[in-house]
């Protein structure tokens, strides 16, 4: 007779233990999303008493890919002013991953420009960032604008919350809010290089400081610049439900006002 521990190591763990593993919720949770077809391995709809092995099965409920691999991990830090995204610098100036402990390795989703800072997400999750990097929704980023000459004239507010033509194309519509005098908030959800600063340039304003302040749902006013914390499964879920599903509401009526400012 084979032994339970070889019979697990030859055909893989119990799905449902792989999934109430990560925090999802109790086995018995797990076992019910999976009679009800909500769950796949590897893209195929899984039925009870399905095994696989959580190093290399592609586990999702709904279409919203779990971090079931063991040793995943997912920060958010909020980056300095000076610090570059990559893990190396041919400059020598400080990373984002002197920032995080350094096992295991982790690297940026997406990028923040050297002199911008604000929040980054950071991991080793290679599908949750692509699944981040490559949306079929855009998580959506706001970010904080000081710039220089002054208040923007209706039509610069306009331009942007229609799309502005860059060298790479127009935008797509922002959400553009002037705080106060020089100060805007900026929403969008596309990722190109040094997008906020061209889009504000583009109407006639030069970026002098740059805050990336929310990523999907994620703000974190207590972080402060050089600082990181884990994130907790449902905050993991959500980004990665966001990137898969978009967002589950439209614009909320303060939204709708403000983009309907002149
Ligand atoms: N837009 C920019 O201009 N820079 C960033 O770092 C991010 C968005």
């Amino acid at each position: 007779m084979t032994s339970p521990v070889v019979e697990e190591l030859a055909e893989g763990e119990r799905l449902q233990k792989v999934l109430a593993r990560t925090g999802y919720g109790s086995r018995r949770i797990c076992e019910d999303l999976i009679a009800d077809g909500r769950v796949t391995v590897d893209g195929e709809i899984a039925v009870l008493g399905r095994r696989v092995d959580p190093d290399s099965a592609q586990i999702a409920v709904d279409g919203v890919p779990i971090p079931t691999a063991p040793g995943l991990v997912h920060y958010l830090l909020n980056k300095p002013r000076g610090v570059v995204s990559t893990s190396s610098d041919p400059q020598g100036r400080p990373t984002v991953v002197d920032l995080v402990p350094s096992e295991p390795r982790v690297f940026s989703v997406g990028r923040l420009d050297a002199d911008t800072e604000g929040l980054l997400l950071m991991t080793n999750d290679g599908t949750f960032a692509q699944l981040l990097a490559h949306p079929s929704f855009g998580v959506e980023k706001e970010y904080l604008a000081e710039v220089a000459g002054g208040s923007l004239s209706p039509q610069s507010l306009r331009a942007l919350r229609e799309g502005v033509e860059l060298d790479d194309g127009v935008t797509s519509p922002a959400k553009v809010i002037e705080v106060t005098e020089g100060m805007v908030k900026l929403t969008i959800h596309e990722g190109r290089n040094r997008q906020v600063r061209r889009m504000l340039a583009a109407v006639g304003h030069d970026v002098t400081r740059l805050v990336r302040v929310r990523v999907g749902g994620l703000s974190d006013p207590s972080l402060k610049p050089g600082e990181h914390r884990v994130l907790a499964l449902d905050e993991v879920l959500a980004l990665a439900e966001l990137a898969t599903n978009g967002p589950k509401t439209t614009l909320s009526r303060a939204e709708r006002r403000s983009n309907l400012q002149p």
